[in-house]
């Protein structure tokens, strides 16, 4: 009934973070790994500071190896739908860490995934691909630093080494680590061999052995799993990954762990100001009382405040984030307040992304991978 499922494909039900890090095996980022974040960014994302990055593996080999100048960095989208805020806290994460490591980016856009897991035609799944890549490319990374890789379109390079993978896991293998039975698809079975690629191609390409880190959100951990079992038996690191939570649905972080695009409840990178403030007004769920007068008698529950919890996510200001948790607190501040605090906050952001989205649309040959 209150059953907790957290697979890359499916995430629902109350998500236990503590629980999460011992049963997938991934550790907490302690203080002197934070240090040596800070020692080579100059300071410390309030992602870390607030623990919304909150697992790794290996993050100290990564760095040891990027001091030494031998590292690159990795992440994905899979593309099936709009995005939304929780897929952009990710990547806002991985552009700081560009930002502020110099580190090179291989992005993968995975629309074979979507195509083999989604009851959707490639028509739509590339058309996603498309609008999805806008909104990477309109988050800001470095053109000279961010190469994408497309699953279909890259594919002469991506598959003679995804069969080497292929090779060296079994279908029972991913029947535990992904849940698989005899009724999925040939191509499911397959795909995490190309979601294991760019964690290695660029060493391929470049003819040297590099350390790769991965900013995920901890679903998709399996994968990486698996692609750490493999990846010493071809000559490579195992890589190093740094895992983030869910940013948790409007509808209430009980109902779902993960903020999710089929509910009608997320925001999009694309919705106007008019739709995000009635998503948030609307939706967002309140850990303020029944009655105002209750509400100044009593204050509200930041903790299960929606509006609250996402705050943690997008005001950086620790100073602003600890006065409205003390204000909504006390009753001083009240819900519709606080919502409104973080509908300016989205929209002026939105506002921003927006007009650099419409400027991706030139810039998407600079991003796309060329041999
Ligand atoms: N499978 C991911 C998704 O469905 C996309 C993805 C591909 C990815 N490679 C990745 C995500 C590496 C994080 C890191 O969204």
């Amino acid at each position: 009934m209150d059953k907790t499922i957290i697979t890359p494909w499916e995430v629902k039900g109350n998500v236990d973070y503590n629980k999460l890090i011992s049963e997938f095996g991934v550790s907490k980022i302690d203080e002197s790994l934070m240090k040596q974040i800070e020692k080579h960014a100059g300071e410390i994302h309030h992602f870390l500071r607030r623990n919304i990055f909150f697992a790794h593996r290996d993050l100290k080999f990564f760095f040891d190896e990027y001091e030494k100048g031998n590292a690159f960095m990795y992440t994905g989208c899979g593309p099936s739908g709009p995005i939304h805020m929780g897929h952009a806290t990710v990547w806002m994460f991985t552009k700081w860490l560009q930002d502020k490591l110099g580190l090179d980016l291989w992005f993968q856009f995975t629309d074979d995934e979507k195509f083999l897991f989604k009851d959707k035609s490639m028509d739509e799944i590339q058309k996603w691909l498309y609008e999805n890549m806008l909104d990477v490319i309109a988050l800001g990374f470095d053109p000279k630093k961010t190469h994408f890789l497309i699953d279909t379109k890259h594919a002469g390079i991506m598959y003679p080494e995804a069969i080497k993978v292929a090779k060296k896991i079994t279908f029972s293998t991913v029947k535990s680590a992904f849940g698989f039975t005899n009724e999925n698809n040939l191509g499911t079975i397959f795909f995490t061999s190309m979601q294991a690629v760019p964690a290695f191609l660029p060493n391929i390409i470049a003819g040297k052995k590099m350390a790769c880190l991965i900013p995920h959100a901890i679903d998709q951990d399996p994968h990486f799993r698996v692609t750490r079992d493999v990846l010493p038996k071809l000559g490579h690191y195992k890589p190093a990954s740094i895992q983030s939570m869910f940013l948790p649905g409007l509808g209430g972080m009980k109902e779902d762990g993960k903020l999710s695009s089929s509910t009608g409840e997320a925001i999009y990178l694309t919705d106007d100001k008019k739709t995000v403030r009635k998503k948030i007004m609307k939706y967002a769920f309140s850990g303020g009382q029944a009655t105002l007068e209750e509400h100044r008698k009593k204050g509200g529950n930041p903790d299960i405040d929606v509006s609250y919890q996402w705050l943690r996510f997008f005001e950086e200001d620790d100073n602003k984030l600890k006065k409205i948790y003390e204000d909504y607190k006390s009753g001083k501040l009240l819900s519709g307040e606080l919502k409104q605090i973080l509908v300016d906050k989205i929209n002026a952001f939105l506002k921003q992304h927006q007009k650099n989205r419409e400027k991706a649309k030139d810039k998407l040959d600079q991003f796309i991978f060329k041999q």
